[in-house]
């Protein structure tokens, strides 16, 4: 009661929140809540577990009890889209949803993570991938995210290294015959063979993400250009290993927790049209995951 108070909640605050089966690892409602707080708007961002079974049920929650915009996560992504009366053409291309909003009862599906990682690519690396040679490890949903994302930033070619090769390939193929970007794939065997050319590198599996913080994808370093730019989506350390040895090659280095806030951001600038405080989120998420002060 007493915290409720504390955050000033009325019969007018709107609500927000995030689904997802786990939910209470998310670090949404520390982000989102600071975020809201610094704006001085009247709403509550709340996690909200809903199990596979409920998905459904919890759109039409959404909708009948006027929440005006939700996140989504692992595992209901690609399982909301069939109950949203529009997806946004990246979410499309995508074919997953992170970010619902609700406009007077009509939802829309957004997916804001590729928007995030190139946004942090400009404004923290001060990097545009236009022309750029790009390498992404990984296949899954953030690869794909970010692949679309920039092979619609107008790169000059995409690489595709991934553990399940036959992944990779699938995900190359969709994203040259639905934007003409050139992109080929390869095994982690194969990556090697390009990383003199590659320009960007960005890790998009969970190696080296906490507590397997001594794993990273088979990078080495010294055969990537010295100009080039090494990012890894991993979050959990702030600098994984990838990230480490990189900067001990010298070479300019992204680490995750800028898409992390950057893709929050983006959500709730479509639900409330204001612009986020970016500084606020990437502070509470330090806190949250580091306990900087
Ligand atoms: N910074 C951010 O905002 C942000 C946003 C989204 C995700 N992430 C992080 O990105 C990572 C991936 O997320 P996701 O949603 O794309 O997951 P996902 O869909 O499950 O994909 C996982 C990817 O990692 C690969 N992988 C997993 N374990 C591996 C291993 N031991 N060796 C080699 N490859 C391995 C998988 O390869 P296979 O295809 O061979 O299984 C696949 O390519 C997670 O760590 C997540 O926390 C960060």
């Amino acid at each position: 009661m007493t915290d409720l108070l504390a955050q000033g909640l009325t019969g007018s605050t709107g609500v927000l929140g995030v689904i997802g089966d786990p939910i209470s690892h998310s670090l949404s409602p520390a982000m989102q809540n600071a975020a809201l707080r610094s704006l001085g708007k009247d709403y509550i961002y709340v996690p909200l577990a809903v199990s596979p079974l409920h998905v459904e049920e919890a759109i039409a929650g959404m909708r009948a009890l006027g929440i005006k915009g939700l996140n989504v996560t692992i595992p209901h992504k690609v399982a909301v889209m069939p109950y949203l009366d529009e997806i946004d053409p990246m979410a499309q291309l995508i074919g997953a949803v992170n970010t619902i909003n609700n406009d007077g009862g009509r939802l829309t599906g957004y997916n804001t993570d590729g928007y995030g990682f190139l946004r942090s690519l400009k404004e923290e690396a001060g990097w545009d991938p236009q022309g750029q040679r790009v390498t992404v490890i990984g296949a899954g949903g953030a690869a794909r995210a970010i692949g679309f994302q920039l092979a619609l930033s107008r790169i000059e070619s995409l690489v595709l290294a991934n553990r399940t090769e036959e992944r990779a390939r699938y995900l190359a193929n969709d994203i040259h015959h639905r934007t003409s970007c050139p992109t080929v794939a390869c095994s982690l065997d194969g990556l090697t063979s390009y990383l003199g050319t590659t320009d960007i590198l960005i890790n998009t599996t969970s190696l080296g993400m906490h507590p397997e913080i001594d794993t990273m994808p088979p990078v080495d370093c010294e055969c990537l250009p010295t100009t080039a730019l090494v990012c890894d989506i991993v979050y959990h350390p702030n600098e994984t290993q990838l990230i480490q040895k990189a900067a001990a090659c010298g070479l300019a280095t992204l680490p995750g927790l800028g898409m992390l806030a950057y893709q929050g951001a983006a959500a709730l600038e479509i639900w409330l049209q204001v612009e986020a405080p970016v500084e606020v989120m990437k502070a509470t998420l330090r806190r949250q995951l580091f306990g900087d002060e």
